[in-house]
């Protein structure tokens, strides 16, 4: 396969600037992945250890394999949202691999609110599992959790998505042979009792795992019956009277060695149904892309130069290279995984759809899963594009990308704006993972064309009412509007409510992305049926 050349300058101010920024972006990155992986308060982290147990991310460690990776799922989930809670929303989700096999893994986090679960924890659990059960990965549920955070009961309690959506999903996946398992690590209540109670098999710790609908005041005040947490509730009790758990663990450690032994005994380990070949890194060195990507928004970057960065080789087999040329489409191995990818280059004309609407059938039929790189600031409008059907086309590029059932993936380079983030396979679209870069932005459209949007219609009522606004008057009036779009664009926004799956560094998207195609090369391969293409 031939290999794509590079015009790209790789110094000069603009290239540096670039790269400074960048640079900064990243650091920023890891100081709000370090304040998530800390945990709670340093006094819940003290009294935690003082109790003799690990810390979730400890747990986790101990579970995996040695040298096993671990892909964290919505690690930014709830940053900001709730006071005095740190990123994480009192979770952690990812996928590792236990025992030889890839499990996902979700672990309560109880120096945060005692592990209780916000409308946002309820969101980042639920993704988790939609993850495990699309690529049939047994579910590790390591518990420690106060249940429902009583505050919080509008986003946990009533609807679809919550809390109840939790149990829904596990027993729906055991009656697939999607292996259900929980390690009961601390007193779990309510709700945090039901998640190891509906699962295949579950492991209590001695004087430490304790499962009970309600904890020793809520029965005091219920009933008038004064019990401790272990009469109640505690391991020997629920391994020798109720048979509620299966194993009895005297601590931390010996429940994840039992846990990697249920694993060990859950049959054959899913094979890659895809052939790998041999890594081979880029050409060009992809630290680069720190100084291509541009730091001003409204300069384009081009993507030709980043894509040859980030595929193996830099080969890139295009297909129509001189039709609809500002979405590019190709097939191309990441880390020795084939993958077809579509990456935009500029704005979608009806061309860029209708190659897309092809290409996607092409993967389709070779079962070729498919790389969404988005940075698009929407479609062209306009008299012209009308004519010539940009809706009929737009519609056939969306159902084809909504039809395709190869594994899918997006990732946000750059801008995702309007109907463009939604047709380049947007979250709405369930592609198995969604990636941004620190640098993406995503939003129903740009600050300013939403305020000028508003502004204009606010115009339209001052007309027909026969009065009138000054001109620093309708300044006013749009500049919160630019405010509240620039920041909901931003990528820690999306991360925040779970909108994505990760914000990651340009330079870990090759290992991501390879952790991802190979766990989609170990489910089923899935038939596509097209919706009508309008023609
Ligand atoms: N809703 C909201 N906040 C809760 C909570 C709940 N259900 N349970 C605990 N918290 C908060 C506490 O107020 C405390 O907040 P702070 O850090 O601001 O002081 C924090 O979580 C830690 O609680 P604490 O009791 O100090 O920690 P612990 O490790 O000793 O015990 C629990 C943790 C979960 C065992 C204990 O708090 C508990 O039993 N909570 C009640 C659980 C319950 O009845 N849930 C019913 C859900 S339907």
């Amino acid at each position: 396969m031939a290999a794509m050349t590079s015009e790209a300058l790789t110094s000069g101010t603009e290239y540096e600037t670039n790269r400074l920024v960048y640079a900064e972006r990243v650091a920023d990155l890891r100081r709000r992945r370090a304040a998530a992986s800390l945990g709670g308060p340093e006094r819940a982290r003290a009294l935690h250890k003082e109790r003799g147990q690990l810390l979730p991310r400890e747990r986790i460690a101990a579970l995996l394999d040695p040298g096993s990776p671990f892909l964290e799922f919505c690690q930014l989930a709830g940053e900001g949202l709730y006071e005095g809670v740190p990123p994480g929303g009192s979770i952690v989700t990812g996928v590792g691999i236990i025992s030889g096999r890839p499990c996902m893994i979700i672990a309560n986090e109880p120096t945060v609110k005692g592990g209780t679960y916000y409308g946002i924890t309820c969101k980042k659990h639920v993704r988790a599992q939609r993850f495990a059960w699309q690529h049939r990965l047994p579910c590790i549920t390591m518990v420690q959790s106060g249940g429902a955070n009583l505050p919080d009961q509008p986003n946990i309690f009533p609807d679809e998505g919550q809390f109840g959506s939790i149990f829904f999903n596990q027993v729906r996946m055991s009656s697939e042979g999607i292996p259900q398992i929980a390690v009961v690590h601390g007193p779990s209540t309510a709700g945090g009792a039901y998640i190891p109670a509906v699962c295949d098999e579950t492991v209590i710790i001695r004087n430490q795992g304790a499962m009970f609908l309600g904890g020793p005041q809520l029965v005091y005040a219920a009933t008038r019956e004064q019990v401790g947490i272990e009469a109640l509730g505690g391991g020997e009790m629920h391994s020798r009277v109720s048979g509620v758990t299966d194993h009895l663990a005297e601590n931390d450690a010996h429940a994840i060695a039992i846990t990697r032994d249920i694993v060990a005994n859950l049959g054959e380990i899913p094979p890659q149904r895809w052939t790998v070949a041999p890594t081979r890194e880029p050409l060009f060195d992809q630290n680069e892309i720190y100084g291509l990507v541009s730091a001003d928004p409204r300069i384009p970057t081009n993507n030709r130069e980043i894509l040859a960065r980030l595929v193996d080789g830099s080969e890139f087999h295009e297909f129509k290279p001189l039709y609809g040329d500002t979405l590019l489409t190709g097939f191309a191995r990441i880390m020795g995984f084939e993958i077809g990818i579509l990456c935009n280059n500029g704005v979608l004309f009806s061309e860029c759809a209708l190659k897309a609407t092809h290409f996607i059938d092409l993967c389709c039929k070779r079962n070729i899963p498919l790389l969404f790189m988005t940075d698009v600031t929407g479609f062209m409008v306009g008299r012209e594009a009308e004519e010539g059907g940009i809706t009929k086309d737009g519609a056939k590029m969306i159902t084809a990308m909504a039809s395709a059932s190869v594994p899918k993936y997006t990732l946000i380079t750059g801008n995702a704006y309007g109907a463009g983030y939604l047709a380049m396979c947007g979250r709405a679209f369930r592609p198995n993972a969604m990636m941004m870069w620190p640098n993406a932005r995503s939003a129903i459209m740009g600050p300013d064309q939403a305020a000028t949007t508003l502004a204009m219609v606010r115009d339209e009522v001052h007309k027909r009412e026969g009065t009138s606004w000054a001109d620093d008057e309708r300044e006013a009036y749009m500049a919160p509007t630019r405010r509240t779009f620039e920041e909901f664009a931003n990528a820690y926004n999306f991360a925040r409510n779970t909108w994505c799956d990760m914000v990651i560094d340009p330079l870990e998207t090759r290992g991501v992305m390879a952790l991802l195609l190979d766990l989609a090369g170990r489910m089923p391969q899935q038939h596509t049926d097209f919706g009508v293409l309008r023609m």
